[in-house]
């Protein structure tokens, strides 16, 4: 697997980018999220046409959820591997479409390996064959209020999802549509601080 490491403070960020990006798009950003953080950022290695993410796709918004489970298995297992060989003790996933995506199915399927999240443009991976317990565990969910990648009711759903779960669910709606700007950049690193107050 091809992925950007820098080591830093903890929390470190696993940053997740989305389709038709790499392991360099979302660096900047976990530097504006938390200046100084370790950051780990992996490349997807599905290749849609060109385009790489972190799972297969039928159409858009419908999922291969054989692929999309196993290969949030694998990156479960990449991020334990390399947080025992950097001694991350703790990782919040940085994600955006495809790839919050994919960490919110971590979150799900991989309770225990993530610290927290931060999941930009996000949808309901898949529905977990048993809730997972996740009690306690901050998540920020920002969504587009004209997204066009997704219904309305996604953002909702996946925060009911992890409600129930027991985490500490943030779902906040900005005025914008799929792509990122300074308004996410803002909410997310005021959450960070929020909730992993950086050490001074
Ligand atoms: C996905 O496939 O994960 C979603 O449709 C978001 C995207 O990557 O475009």
């Amino acid at each position: 697997m091809h992925f950007v490491f820098q080591p830093g403070t903890s929390p470190a960020l696993l940053l997740l980018h989305g389709t038709g990006g790499n392991e360099n798009d979302l660096v900047p950003l976990g530097k504006l999220i938390r200046p100084g953080a370790a950051l780990l950022s992996p490349r997807g290695e599905v290749d849609e046409n060109g385009q790489l993410r972190f799972f297969r796709r039928l159409a858009p918004g419908v999922f291969d959820e054989v692929d999309l489970v196993k290969r949030t298995h694998q990156l479960a297992d990449f991020v334990e591997d390399q947080a025992e060989r950097h001694h991350l003790r703790r990782i919040i996933a940085v994600g955006y479409s495809n790839g919050a995506n994919i960490a919110a199915s971590m979150l799900l399927l991989r309770p225990g390996v993530l610290s927290g999240a931060i999941l930009l443009r996000a949808m309901v991976p898949l529905d977990p064959p048993h809730p997972p317990d996740l009690a306690g565990l901050p998540v920020l969910i920002i969504a587009g209020r004209h997204d066009e990648m997704m219904s309305a009711d996604q953002p909702q759903r996946l925060a009911a999802l992890l409600l129930n779960a027991g985490a500490e669910v943030t779902l906040a709606w900005h005025d914008t549509g799929h792509s990122l700007g300074p308004a996410d950049f803002k909410k997310a690193a005021g959450w960070m601080e929020e909730n992993f107050p950086a050490q001074r």
